[in-house]
């Protein structure tokens, strides 16, 4: 095995919780060799509703957008220099690059003009200036210009890490949104959105009770699904679409939820929560029976894998298949993502294709990400 290069990968998905970051170590080939140190930053509650705000349209919204990304890039700057002020953390000089997300606020592949776009907001060549480190982002868009949706793109770095055992398995991301990924022996990975993860369970209970997440699922349990708001929440086409599929906010947002709760008698809202708790278990726990029958174990990864009461519901959805955190094949839940992105960084500063076209649907294999040198 080869000493390994330095990355760091940073992640702000649609929860719009903040900014989880990880300085990590990979081979030359991209094989994962584990991560150094992990920090999370909330965003200051100013820019989360800036943030909120620019993900529907509004008055000046090119003004907005470009100063939203120079505040997620100091933003971005900041977990960079967190990790690096750990103790036994190498010189910034050392980290060979940054893949940085950005924060997504619009993600429509395909559409308007046939190639349609994804915005991922943050300014790359800021974040270069800040860190003095070479940055990797926009990592999405390559994919959509050569047809495909963008997303997921974790799916490969997923069989980097958890596959190769022979065992046929499943990943699911529980973010805002969910994403499944599906491994098997000698197989290209299969992979795609499922719909909402916590971004619905968490505008109802911020709503509600003034919190930013339910903790542990903990409201959720006190209540009880409703079957008839439940099937009309699923009656959603998205969910039967076949792959390549990708989703966000542009769906799965307030106003969405809003007429399919008015077509109904009033519920509490803490049914409406536990009911929202279960449209996530239900639609991965069916995209996983559909898609996955043969796999030998769900690993959860994301901020739901801390919900205690959806981790709950998908073992009783899934009988016979253990549903597990990814913390018990060696990287905990909110590292996951952070880590793929620092392996799409050194994907692309080794001039290697990564997003797999039988996950996202593109022509073929791309080269992804824009660079900003240090
Ligand atoms: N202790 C917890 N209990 C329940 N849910 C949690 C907990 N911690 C985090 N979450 C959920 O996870 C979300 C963040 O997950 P994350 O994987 O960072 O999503 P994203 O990639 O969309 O940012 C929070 O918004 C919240 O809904
Ligand atoms: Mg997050």
């Amino acid at each position: 095995m080869s000493a390994g290069e330095l990355f760091v990968g940073l992640m702000s998905g649609t929860s719009l919780d903040g900014v989880d970051g990880v300085l990590c170590r990979l081979g030359a080939d991209g094989a994962w060799q584990g991560v150094i140190v992990h920090a999370h930053q909330p965003f200051a509650p100013a820019l989360r509703e800036r943030l909120m705000a620019l993900q529907a349209s509004g008055p000046d919204e090119l003004h907005r957008s470009a100063l939203a990304a120079n505040a997620v890039a100091r933003a971005y700057a900041d977990v960079v220099a967190l990790l690096l002020q750990a103790e036994d953390a190498p010189p910034a000089r050392s980290v060979r690059a940054i893949g940085a997300h950005g924060q997504t606020v619009r993600h429509q592949p395909g559409l308007h003009d046939g190639c349609g776009y994804t915005v991922q907001l943050l300014n790359g060549a800021l974040l270069a200036e800040l860190s003095g480190i070479d940055v990797v982002c926009d990592l999405r868009s390559r994919d959509v210009a050569a047809g495909g949706q963008g997303a997921p793109l974790v799916p490969m770095f997923h069989q980097g890490v958890f596959g190769g055992d022979g065992r046929a398995r499943a990943i699911v991301n529980i973010g805002g949104i969910a994403n499944l990924t599906v491994l098997r022996p000698g197989l290209p990975p299969r992979g795609f959105d499922c719909g909402p993860g916590n971004a619905l369970m968490d505008h109802w209970i911020e709503r509600h009770q003034g919190c930013a997440y339910d903790a542990d699922g903990a409201w959720a349990t006190q209540g009880r699904a409703d079957p008839e708001l439940l099937a009309r929440l699923l009656d959603e086409p998205f969910f039967r679409l076949p792959a390549p599929k990708s989703t966000g906010r542009d769906l799965f947002r307030p106003d969405w939820l809003q007429p399919r709760l008015a077509a109904g008698g009033p519920l509490a809202p803490v049914d409406v929560q536990t009911t929202l708790c279960e449209l996530t278990a239900r639609a991965i726990a069916d995209d996983v029976r559909r898609e996955a029958a043969d796999a030998t174990e769900l690993l959860v990864c994301g901020g739901g894998a801390l919900n205690g009461r959806l981790m709950q519901r998908l073992q009783a959805l899934l009988p016979g298949l253990p549903v597990r955190p990814t913390d018990a094949r060696g990287l905990p839940v909110m590292q996951v993502e952070a880590a793929a992105f620092a392996w799409l960084a050194s994907m692309q500063v080794h001039r290697r294709p990564a997003g797999e076209p039988a996950v996202t649907g593109a022509r073929g294999p791309r080269i992804l990400g824009a660079l900003h040198p240090a």
